[in-house]
């Protein structure tokens, strides 16, 4: 396994993989790797003759008061990982390499941002969409990975990439989760002990709201006050928001009649920490 920090090395490497007719798989991540990306590499590297990890934290995507400067990175642990589960290149830039001087061109979402995540952090999706589009043209993989965790995510970049024809397969991988139902994510090693335990009541909340739309309860009003109230009676958590939203277009639904995001950011103390799951999919 190869580990570039340009944009030229990676550009090489993968022109040489095309000459030989090699497909390629891309899973970007910003590091601090756990099972819920190494299940992304594993998907990858069963879908592709060659697959590429980025490991970057893309400061384009946090806000001023956010966590850019304590976001936890170990890249020694980071390329073990990838090694183990059969990466072949990790591109692994400096900000400077990606965000050149003068750097001033972005790519933005007029719609699916606005709401969700989008209401309560107004710079992140353009980050996103820009370091992803940035990505694409450097690596130009066939496919690319990304986790359900991130839905809003997942539905932004899927309609980037069809709306800029990138002509690249995105892929939505399912949600990781510990033992005792809390999704993996990398912000989990912010929550202290006490912390960790009052963390459940997203999964807790959720598997509710699920319970409900499978019982055949159709009014979004309804099953938003159900998960709304088993989040509020976790002390320890602030709620962000819970929306339920058409997949993927991410419009509010009153009355649920095709698929639909049911999705909830959760403060835990300082933590933020985001789950969802999707209903009535085909
Ligand atoms: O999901 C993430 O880790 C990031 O948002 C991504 C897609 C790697 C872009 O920085």
């Amino acid at each position: 396994m190869k580990i570039a920090v340009t944009v030229n090395e990676v550009r090489e490497q993968v022109n040489e993989w095309k000459r030989q007719g090699f497909s390629v798989g891309l899973v970007p991540t910003m590091g601090y790797l756990h099972e819920g990306h190494k299940s992304l590499i594993t998907c990858a590297v069963s879908e592709n003759d060659r697959v590429v990890a980025s490991v970057f934290v893309n400061p384009m995507q946090f806000g001023p008061s956010e966590d850019l400067e304590s976001y936890p990175r170990d890249m020694d642990r980071d390329a073990a990982l990838c090694e183990e589960a059969g990466v072949d290149l990790i591109f692994h830039p400096e900000p400077s390499e990606m965000y050149h001087n003068g750097f001033s061109s972005y790519v933005d979402m007029n719609t699916l941002t606005g709401g969700l995540c989008g209401k309560s952090r107004p710079v992140h999706f353009r980050g996103v969409c820009t370091v992803v589009a940035k990505l694409f043209n450097i690596v130009m993989p066939d496919r690319a990975y990304f986790g359900q965790k991130d839905a809003q995510q997942l539905a932004v970049i899927r309609h980037m990439a069809d709306d800029l024809s990138y002509g690249i397969e995105i892929k939505g991988c399912p949600i990781i989760r510990e033992e005792d139902g809390l999704a993996k994510s990398s912000r989990n090693t912010y929550l202290n002990k006490e912390e960790r335990q009052a963390a459940l009541v997203l999964n807790r909340a959720l598997s509710e709201g699920r319970k409900l739309i499978e019982a055949g309860e159709r009014d979004a009003a309804s099953i938003k006050d159900t998960v709304t109230s088993v989040i509020n009676a976790e002390p320890l958590a602030r709620i962000d928001y819970v929306e339920i939203v058409s997949w993927d277009l991410l419009e509010p639904v009153k009355n649920i009649d095709g698929p639909v995001l049911v999705a909830v950011a959760v403060f835990i103390g300082k933590t933020r920490l985001i789950d969802n799951f999707i209903a009535l999919e085909d």
